[in-house]
């Protein structure tokens, strides 16, 4: 459910017109709904209400600040997989005792901020991890909180780069190794034990893959307490899907009941980190046509591309394409293509879609999760503009980036100058 929807054939974003947007705004940009973010995440919270729980909102599906600050705000945590993020979070607002940290490399400056700032939860992701947060947090004179983010070998039926939860995934430590390893690690002196952490992979479409993640989850956590290692938090990461094209993914509830089954007699807080289903549908890629080839082959060449949303590219995602103007007549088979020297650079390919004519408006919809957060500046295209409205009013969030702003931070060597 979102709030983008064609009236008298324009496409609004709430209560304002996209094509006033877009003239204001130039293209391409960004733009989210406040309404459906909100929306989003009330959902998702509410769905939970029988657990005690909390809702770390995953930044790395889009970490503007008026997003984090959007979910900070109703009480979210956020969960963060490098110190930028951390960076990011803070500098949002949030309170650094409703932020987890997961992720395969932390290094060591990394893990300094986090204790700095006094984070909830490392989610440890290999033998020596919590050695090193030991040693870090012995030189700081502080007590690091820890989980070990289990892998429990599951296949989630997504797209194998988005698969976390299998053996020859990067992430995680063995579940069948964990009772020895926490064994381990309640023993080294300034760390505590604070829960188990698991994540298996992002855009699941069904609850079976994550009531079987909750199932082992439970089972290590009461051969945990067995062995009298207290477990006071269980984060089940994040992964339910959304849909972009015919997916029908389970709605929050349906999520919340598969989960609730197994954890409500587990005495511990549950932590979440929807990262796509708060801002997926909530956000869309606003482009405009600049040319038009017929041919053997129908190419619409628009102003935005795979640097911009690269999630086409990388993992032939479906986004649907919308005319922000509607019009009548015919319609064609064609690729939606970016000015990128590459015959990867493509949004749609061989779609059903309007006979565009330059100039026309474009929605690329369902962008809002890793769209921008994953963008670029190949080719040195300055990143876009994101925008956020709120019923008739509008907001820029980001500026789009200047030719100055490519070069920033580049220097040219003396010797390269001539002197
Ligand atoms: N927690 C952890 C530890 C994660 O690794 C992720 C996503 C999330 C939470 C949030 O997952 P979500 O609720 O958004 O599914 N770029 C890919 C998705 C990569 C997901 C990486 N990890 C895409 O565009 O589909």
């Amino acid at each position: 459910m979102h709030f983008f929807q064609h009236k008298d054939g324009v496409l609004y974003g709430e209560e304002c017109s996209v094509e006033a947007i877009a003239r204001e705004i130039g293209t391409p940009f960004y733009l989210y709904s406040y309404r459906t973010l909100v929306r989003h995440f009330e959902t998702f919270d509410a769905a939970f209400s029988d657990l005690p729980h909390l809702v770390c909102y995953s930044a790395k599906a889009n970490s503007n600040g008026a997003i984090l600050k959007t979910f900070i705000s109703r009480g979210g945590g956020i969960d963060i997989v490098s110190g930028g993020e951390l960076f990011r979070a803070l500098q949002a607002g949030a309170n650094p005792a409703k932020i987890v940290y997961s992720g395969v490399g932390k290094r060591e400056d990394e893990i300094r901020y986090a204790l700095r700032e006094g984070i909830l939860l490392f989610n440890c992701e290999s033998y020596q991890e919590p050695h090193v947060i030991n040693g870090i947090a012995g030189t700081m004179g502080v007590k690091a909180p820890i989980a070990l983010r289990v892998n429990p070998d599951i296949d989630p039926h997504t797209h194998p780069y988005i698969a976390t939860g299998m053996k020859k995934a990067k992430f995680g430590i063995d579940i069948e190794r964990a009772v020895s390893w926490y064994q381990e690690a309640k023993r080294l002196p300034h760390l505590t034990i604070g829960g188990v952490s698991c994540h298996i992979g992002s855009q699941l479409t069904e609850t079976g893959p994550f009531t079987e993640a909750v199932t082992r989850v439970r089972e290590l956590v009461l051969k945990l307490r067995a062995e009298g290692i207290a477990i006071d938090y269980v984060d089940l990461g994040g992964g339910l899907g959304i849909t972009y094209h015919d997916e029908e993914p389970p709605d929050p509830r349906e999520y919340a009941h598969a989960i609730c089954e197994q954890g409500k007699d587990l005495r511990c807080t549950f932590i979440f980190e929807p990262g796509r289903v708060l801002v997926g549908n909530a956000g869309i890629l606003v482009t405009r046509v600049l040319y038009t080839k017929e041919g053997e082959k129908n190419f619409v060449v628009v102003d935005a591309a795979m640097n911009d949303l690269i999630r086409p590219t990388l993992y032939g995602s479906y986004q649907e394409i919308v005319p922000v103007k509607k019009r009548k007549g015919e319609e064609m088979v064609a690729d939606m293509v970016g000015p990128i020297c590459e015959s990867g650079d493509f949004l749609a390919r061989d779609r059903v879609m309007p006979r565009f004519e330059p100039g026309d408006l474009v929605a690329i919809m369902s962008a809002g999760a890793y769209g921008f957060s994953m963008s670029s500046t190949y080719n040195s295209r300055p990143r876009v503009a994101e925008v956020l409205v709120q019923d008739a009013a509008f907001h820029l969030i980001r500026e789009r980036e200047s030719y100055a702003d490519l070069i920033r931070g580049e220097r040219i060597p003396s010797f390269l100058e001539g002197k």
